[in-house]
């Protein structure tokens, strides 16, 4: 039978999207290829969010046009946000490309795979699908991701994912337990929740976000849950207090803020001002003292002076985050920041993001180097990068830990005491005595 072969670009949302492409083409019979020349069906899962996602992606599809016409029984899909943006579109443009699906038309894969392999184009990009659209085959690994909603509602006014991933469809509670279970049970230990906006998770039957997280909680095999995309404008004290009391639930929160200034926020739609984002933080940090913060922040938008981003460097430094993405604006199709005037150059964009990632690479330092001396409890997922008889793991707040140890830790919680800081990472002792394990899992 065939293979496959998927190249995922993007967020955790394809990643999880790439898995089910995959569950599903093993349900027709094909196999993963080792590399892309091994491979009769060629799946690119791509991104809209920034131009530069996309250049990538064209760049990958120009190299396949000669490719294609010396292996002429090869067939190529895009899916993802860029297949929905483009539609038929694409097919028009790129006579390598076979077929164009939608995130939402992925359950139409085996009906249309079989004309495509007969030699027809096709583009499905509709954007009514059920939310819930679970994995069924898939081999857990030992931290698990598992997606509770699609879509957004957010329309902030400088990004794609709405109207290329649609409105905001939360999957049952039942079926995301159901599934975590299966997970748990083939040797998952962590899981991590995925949404563009969690904290409005709510299902048919009226599950909010601090509910799901308990029910899941108490799934006994499961020692860990965390949780991304949290929207500032809907974290509530609830799920405050969910991840105070709840001990498998992670300390960590990623709370995108994109900029400091009120003027732009206000032009970027995020409902929330700098102080309403300061005060959350600051009663987040009451409710939970050793949280782990971490956010986005985009540069450049338009419009953005020198002041607001002042605004924004100052904003940095009252946070305090953790550890921070970053991004150049970008304009996007179909957004209406895309058409605002007052558009920042590349140049001015790319200097504004160097003197803010060099500022926060000394906060992030700051931050770790604060935790020296402390205890901390360590999921160990690893060996670490660096080499022999190094372990890797994160603390409960998700910062990624090293420490001395044999390989047989994995998939434990060890106790460990902060000894040193890098910008991205901490380094420890164990703590935990290996009497404690049995021998016969320290491998
Ligand atoms: N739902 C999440 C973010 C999803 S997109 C949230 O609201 O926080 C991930 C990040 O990409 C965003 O947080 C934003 O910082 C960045 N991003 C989105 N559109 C962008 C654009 N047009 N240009 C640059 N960065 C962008
Ligand atoms: Fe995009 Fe805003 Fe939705 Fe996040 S909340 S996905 S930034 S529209
Ligand atoms: Fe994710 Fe990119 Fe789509 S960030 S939702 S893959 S546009």
């Amino acid at each position: 039978m065939g293979k496959v072969h998927i190249t995922t670009f993007g967020c955790q949302m394809n990643e999880y999207d790439s898995a089910r492409i995959l569950d599903i083409l093993t349900g027709l019979g094909y196999r993963a290829a080792a590399g892309r020349e091994e491979a009769d069906l060629l799946i690119f899962n791509t991104c809209s969010v920034r131009a530069k996602a996309q250049n990538k992606l064209y760049s990958f599809l120009g190299q396949l046009r000669d490719y294609k016409k010396t292996h002429p029984q090869v067939r190529i899909a895009v899916t993802g946000c860029l297949a929905q943006q483009e539609g038929r579109r694409m097919l028009k443009a790129l006579p390598q490309v076979d077929l164009v699906l939608g995130p939402d038309a992925l359950p139409d894969l085996p009906r249309l795979l079989p004309l495509v392999l007969e030699g027809r184009r096709m583009a499905e990009v509709k954007l009514e699908g059920q939310a819930d659209l679970p994995l069924s085959g898939r081999r857990a690994s030992l931290v698990s991701q598992v997606t509770v909603m699609r879509g957004c509602d957010n329309f902030c006014s400088y990004c794609v994912v709405p109207y290329v991933r649609g409105r905001e469809k939360s999957r049952p509670a039942g079926a995301i337990a159901d599934e975590v279970e299966a997970l748990t049970a083939g040797g998952a230990r962590e899981v991590h929740l995925l949404g563009q906006n969690v904290n409005s998770y709510r299902d048919e039957e009226g599950v909010d976000f601090p509910r799901l997280l308990t029910l899941l909680a108490r799934i006994p095999d499961l020692l860990r849950i965390r949780f991304t995309t949290s929207h500032p404008k809907d974290l509530s004290p609830a799920l405050m207090e969910t991840l105070a009391s709840e001990p498998k639930v992670m300390k960590g929160l990623h709370l995108p803020v994109q900029a400091g200034s009120d003027r732009i926020l206000a032009a970027m739609k995020r409902g929330y001002t700098r102080t309403r984002y300061l005060d959350l933080v600051r009663r987040l940090r009451e409710t939970v003292p050793e949280i782990s913060l971490s956010g986005d922040i985009i540069v450049g938008f338009p419009g953005e002076k020198e002041e607001d981003f002042r605004q924004t460097m100052s904003l940095l430094d009252e946070v305090g985050y953790d550890f921070l993405f970053s991004f150049q604006y970008s304009d996007r199709p179909l957004t209406p920041a895309g058409v605002l005037p007052g558009k920042v150059s590349e140049e001015e964009k790319r200097r504004r993001l160097l003197v803010l990632q060099a500022r926060q690479r000394e906060i992030s330092l700051t931050r770790h180097q604060a935790l020296l001396g402390r205890v901390a409890e360590v999921l160990v997922e690893g060996p670490a990068k660096k080499g022999h008889g190094w372990l890797r793991g994160r603390e409960a707040g998700g910062r990624t830990v090293n420490f001395a140890g044999p390989p047989g830790l994995r998939g434990r919680l060890i106790k460990v005491k902060l000894e040193s800081a890098t910008v991205n990472s901490l380094r420890a002792v164990r703590l935990t005595p290996l009497e404690t394990i049995a021998a016969k899992d320290l491998g």
